[in-house]
């Protein structure tokens, strides 16, 4: 395998990444109707995480490969997770935010690895596009790692009124 070839697998993952993180926030968006707030930071990301996906397709062709229907890394390590326990749980809005931080991070190594591969093979062509995605990723798991505090504590507020 050329080092040409690695970048184009490890975009081909980002991209699976990618297609299935859509659907996790999906589903995360729906659960989260008692939280406005947090429902409208997932679904901008939700849209975000569209464009991710066609961005890092397109970034394959002007690379010369093409998208291949590999299966997601992240979605492997997710599927242990995402059993029907952790959807009927009271507090999977929390569950959820914690798994949103979990899929950012492995993003953002994702992404920051991608983006070192692209530098070192002077790719400038993809570069920023790329790094504008790691950015919008950096910036939902700061998000997150912010309010998962806020929404604990209105959590445990819930469960003394009951
Ligand atoms: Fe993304
Ligand atoms: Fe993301």
């Amino acid at each position: 395998m050329t080092p040409h070839e690695q970048l184009l697998a490890w975009l081909n993952d980002a991209h699976a990444m990618e297609k299935d993180l859509i659907q996790v926030l999906e589903s995360h968006a729906g659960q989260a109707e008692d939280h406005p707030d947090v429902q409208e930071r997932i679904q901008k990301h939700l849209k975000a995480t569209k464009d991710h996906a066609e961005i890092v397709k397109d970034c394959i062709e002007t690379l010369g490969g093409e998208v291949s229907g590999v299966k997601s890394f992240l979605g492997e390590l997710m599927g242990a997770i995402k059993g029907p326990s952790t959807m009927l749980a009271k507090d999977r809005v929390i569950k959820n935010a914690q798994m949103q931080a979990a899929a950012e991070k492995m993003e953002i190594a994702s992404y920051t690895a991608i983006v070192a591969a692209a530098n070192t093979m002077n790719h400038i062509e993809v570069i920023p596009e790329l790094e504008r995605i790691l950015q919008q990723e950096k910036d939902m798991e700061q998000w997150l790692e912010n309010n998962i505090p806020v929404l604990t504590e209105d959590y445990l507020a819930g469960l003394e009124t009951a």
